[in-house]
């Protein structure tokens, strides 16, 4: 039965010899989803860590210290998830385009970008006054607690990707 010529989007990407190195290949897939998981670890993780110190945890710590040494990590996160996720998606197009867990996860994952610039223009810019041993103004407080929800909600999704199709 021949091969039926790609038609869609979705298909030309899945048809891609990277698409089908990655689909074919023994170890590319399951080498792509540990660096996922190794992406999701640090943007997350290192997001998580950042907003709990905005709602008062360890209010000591200097928020402009911690933002420099952890935000660098989550960038890096961040663009190795971008990276695997858009090879992992090639592989079967089609099929993770129709995926509503993924579809949401997506649409969380750009929500939780838009947060991230609300609070970079409307609350980090007078952070001096804020720096260390006093609370976070009540904006950043709902700007982290905004974040920690499309966070884990984007974890979330992406674990139910495998189940709620
Ligand atoms: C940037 C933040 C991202 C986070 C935190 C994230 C998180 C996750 C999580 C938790 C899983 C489930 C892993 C498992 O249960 O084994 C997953 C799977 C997946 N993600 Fe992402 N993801 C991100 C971005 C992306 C992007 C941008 C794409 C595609 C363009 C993508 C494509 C995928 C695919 C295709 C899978 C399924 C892998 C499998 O077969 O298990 N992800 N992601």
């Amino acid at each position: 039965m021949p091969e039926t010529e790609p038609t869609t989007f979705w298909e030309v990407l899945a048809a891609t010899p990277v698409a089908a190195f990655v689909r074919e290949n023994a170890w590319a897939y399951p080498l792509l989803e540990t660096l996922h998981m190794l992406g999701l670890a640090l943007l997350v993780g290192g997001i998580v860590l950042f907003d709990l110190r905005l709602l008062g945890r360890s209010s000591e710590i200097p928020v402009r210290r911690l933002a420099c040494h952890i935000l660098p990590w989550v960038w890096i996160g961040f663009a190795i998830n971008l990276a695997t996720g858009a090879l992992l998606f090639s592989s079967d197009a089609a099929e993770f385009a129709a995926n509503a867990s993924f579809r949401v996860k997506i649409v969380l994952i750009a929500l939780a970008g838009i947060n991230a610039a609300v609070f970079q223009r409307f609350a980090f810019r007078d952070v001096e006054s804020w720096d260390r041993g006093v609370a976070a103004p009540p904006r950043a407080r709902v700007l982290a607690m905004v974040s920690l929800v499309l966070w884990i909600g984007v974890v979330t999704a992406g674990r139910m990707m495998a189940y709620l199709k």
